[in-house]
């Protein structure tokens, strides 16, 4: 790569808050035929060429482990070249410098916020003539101030439009590494969708306020007519409080604040380097009379290709599946983040872990999740230890029980849903290690004994006061353990290797186990003892977990562990109607809650907002959380019925095995997969069930308890009531 050939540069001065812009003029004498640029920077940049965007990119870099690994763009800018040149770069602060997380003070913090802003670039021109000339970063740049006076992750920005960049200095070379150059891996981050403000209405508290209808993760663009000096401030919000009053306290000290001073005439803006998760915004301050027309929110995510649909005939539970994907679309900013809103949006690995199945259905995330992986394995320490967060702004915070158990299971899931083993190849060593991390920590040989971990995170069975179910740690950790343990058999034998001493240490783990846990307790320990394959007897634990739900009021107790997989487990061992009964309770705690409640994302816990309208807390309150969105891996593979063959990943053989239930008259699933698209409906009729099954690949049907065996093409089933 030859931006290796350039060198770093920075500003010469510190500029505080304010984002440098880099600027260089070339003037090419020969006819150009083709101009490639490969640049990135320390921060967020925005890279013009004689006034226009050189790519729909937006807040390139993106987000890896920048101790390790920094992307760099490669663009064509052929089209933007003229005789003259002016290319200028500006560098916010991003995820490189911004103080992330936001609740907490550490010296790796501090060493992150002082590091230096930077920029490296090279632009190759190839000329008809056949020769050629590369322009690099070096001293022949220089910088400036640029319009932008403040730009960072979770305050927001601040862009003064009057301001024309000027009193140009010469630049500084930097030195900084460039063995963590990489070119980019993961999915370009882009606008994808444009959101029009619904309405502006005032509270009853007085503010002006624009609903956008719809939360979304990105920014508000603004058209006005304004004069030079107006100012436009607004803050952001998910929702409104009972009375309908403005609220963001659940934004923590994320104060999200985007100010615009104008200059005269008609003028459009948004924030740059920069996004929010909201679907208000609070007009502090606005030139004038404030109308709908004037904002749209944009929606800005990896660029992932939609794969995967649902549709039923419950308006709700289309309301939900909308909610899922939005979650989805909403915090696939380039990492995959608990939240887009609050001091966190951080890539807690926990959650990845829960939701990546439902993640890879609803979208093509192969290419998202390797590079995220890759990271993964970048910032897993000496240890194996995989910290709680990727990339790891909390190197000092131990790692959790399935939290870092995402080493093993998220690229398992990469290949069972497209059947290429190379993410195997590349993460191999990081999930072997992993476990090998457990075996080095645990107080006893063959169980995860005595060490921090999160538990069934906002368990609906803990205690008084405390964010953890009541599901034994140890429990949790153990299964864990054992699960992570047998992907890393399975993977191991895929890519023949020897992995003898791990099916030695899984049969362990599993009599170890049984012997240490001969009885479960709670829902969720109950489902992980099924779902991992731990429980001695599967069919007797699953119907005790049944009878277990019915005795709470046909009420899930389960959090981030559990949530996942009960509904799996429930139908899988003959209670499907139980397992849907959960999927449509209207009441707290259950999917279709936060629907009833107007929910346009998922929310973190299932009463944010509790049924007399006050919230459940202002501290761990996020609406846009996509874990228990996690339920739709269990629509497509049980509800609608579309599996793939245990050994034949990237849907290259089907199981049809669907489980239809009249209370929502109808499902239909598409999916496009490796091998083709499939696409399922089951419709429950007066007399009977019809099933209509498009299918690309041969393909296993289950109905009635006969299993039947059919080639690729269309067909139609039915069975009597
Ligand atoms: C995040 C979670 C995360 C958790 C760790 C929270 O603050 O928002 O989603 O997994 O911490 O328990």
């Amino acid at each position: 790569m030859n931006i290796k050939t350039s060198a770093w540069i920075t500003v010469s001065q510190n500029t505080g808050d304010i984002c440098p812009v880099f600027k260089k003029l070339f003037a090419p004498e020969k006819e150009i035929e083709k101009a490639e640029l490969q640049i990135t920077a320390l921060g967020i940049y925005h890279a013009e060429i004689n006034g226009q965007r050189i790519s729909d990119f937006v807040l390139a870099p993106g987000w890896t482990s920048y101790d390790h690994r920094l992307q760099v763009q490669t663009y064509d800018v052929t089209a933007l070249l003229q005789k003259e040149n002016d290319l200028r770069v500006t560098v916010g602060r991003g995820w490189f410098r911004s103080p992330m997380p936001g609740w907490l003070n550490s010296e790796d913090k501090q060493r992150r916020m002082a590091q230096p802003c930077g920029l490296i670039a090279s632009l190759h021109i190839y000329y008809a003539d056949g020769t050629e000339e590369t322009i690099l970063t070096d001293e022949t740049w220089q910088w400036a101030k640029s319009r932008i006076l403040f730009s960072e992750i979770y305050d927001g920005e601040t862009c003064d439009a009057r301001i024309v960049p000027a009193d140009w200095q010469p630049v500084k070379p930097l030195k900084w590494s460039k063995d963590i150059l990489i070119p980019q891996e993961g999915e370009e981050i882009r606008e994808t969708e444009r959101v029009a403000a619904k309405r502006v209405f005032k509270t009853p508290q007085g503010d002006t306020v624009v609903d956008f209808g719809q939360e979304v993760t990105g920014y508000v663009e603004i058209t006005l007519n304004a004069y030079a000096g107006d100012e436009v401030l607004f803050d952001h919000a998910e929702v409104q409080d009972k009375d309908g009053n403005w609220y963001n306290e659940n934004y923590r000290s994320a104060k999200a604040q985007a100010r615009y001073i104008c200059r005269d005439g008609k003028q459009i803006w948004h924030p740059e380097l920069t996004f929010f998760g909201f679907r208000y915004i609070r007009l502090l301050s606005w030139p004038g009379e404030a109308k709908p027309e004037n904002f749209t929110a944009i929606a800005v995510h990896s660029d992932m290709k939609r794969t995967g649909w649902l549709k039923s005939g419950n308006a709700e539970l289309n309301q939900l599946f909308s909610n899922i994907v939005w979650g989805q679309r909403g915090n696939f900013l380039d990492v995959p983040t608990d939240c887009p809103q609050r001091d966190e949006r951080l890539g807690w690995t926990g959650d990845a872990q829960v939701f990546i199945k439902t993640a890879s259905y609803l979208f093509d995330t192969e290419k998202y999740f390797k590079k995220w992986l890759h990271d993964l394995a970048a910032d897993q320490r000496e240890s194996g230890e995989v910290g709680q967060v990727i990339p790891d702004l909390m190197p000092e915070a131990p790692g959790s029980a399935a939290w870092g158990d995402a080493a093993a299971i998220c690229p398992w899931q990469v290949y069972q849903t497209y059947g290429d083993r190379t993410v195997l190849e590349d993460q191999f060593e990081s999930m072997r290690k992993w476990v090998d991390f457990i075996g080095s920590v645990t107080q006893t040989p063959n169980l995860w004994i005595e060490h921090f971990h999160f538990g069934d995170w906002l368990g609906l069975d803990a205690p008084d006061g405390s964010y953890k179910g009541s599901s034994r740690e140890d429990f949790i950790a153990s299964a864990f353990y054992a699960h992570s343990t047998a992907l890393v058999v399975k993977a191991g034998k895929l890519l023949g290797k020897d992995v003898s001493a791990y099916e030695k240490l899984h049969q362990n783990i599993v009599a170890a186990f049984r012997k240490t846990f001969p009885e479960y307790k709670t829902q969720t320990e109950h489902v992980l003892a099924v779902h991992f394959g731990l429980a001695e007897d599967a069919q007797k634990t699953a119907d005790a977990l049944a009878e277990m739900v019915k005795a709470d009021g046909v009420q899930l107790r389960t959090g981030f562990v559990g949530t996942p997989y009960i509904l799996h487990v429930l139908s899988n061992y003959g209670h499907a109607d139980l397992a849907w009964s959960l999927m449509l309770r209207r009441e707290y705690p259950g999917w279709l809650y936060p629907v009833a409640k107007g929910a346009t994302t998922i929310w973190e816990h299932w009463d944010g907002i509790k049924p007399n309208g006050s919230f459940w807390s202002k501290d761990m309150n996020s609406f846009n959380h996509y874990a228990y969105g996690a339920v739709a891996d269990w629509v497509f593979e049980q509800a609608a019925g579309i599996r793939h063959a245990e050994d034949k990943p990237g849907f290259e053989e089907l199981i049809y095995a669907p489980h239809p239930d009249a209370r929502l008259g109808w499902l239909q699933a598409k999916l496009d997969t490796r091998h083709g698209t499939v696409s399922a409906l089951w419709v429950c009729q007066e007399d009977g069930i019809r099933y209509e099954l498009e299918t690309p690949v041969r393909t296993k049907v289950c109905l009635n308890g006969k299993e039947t065996r059919i080639d690729p093409g269309k067909y139609t089933f039915w069975t009597e009531k």
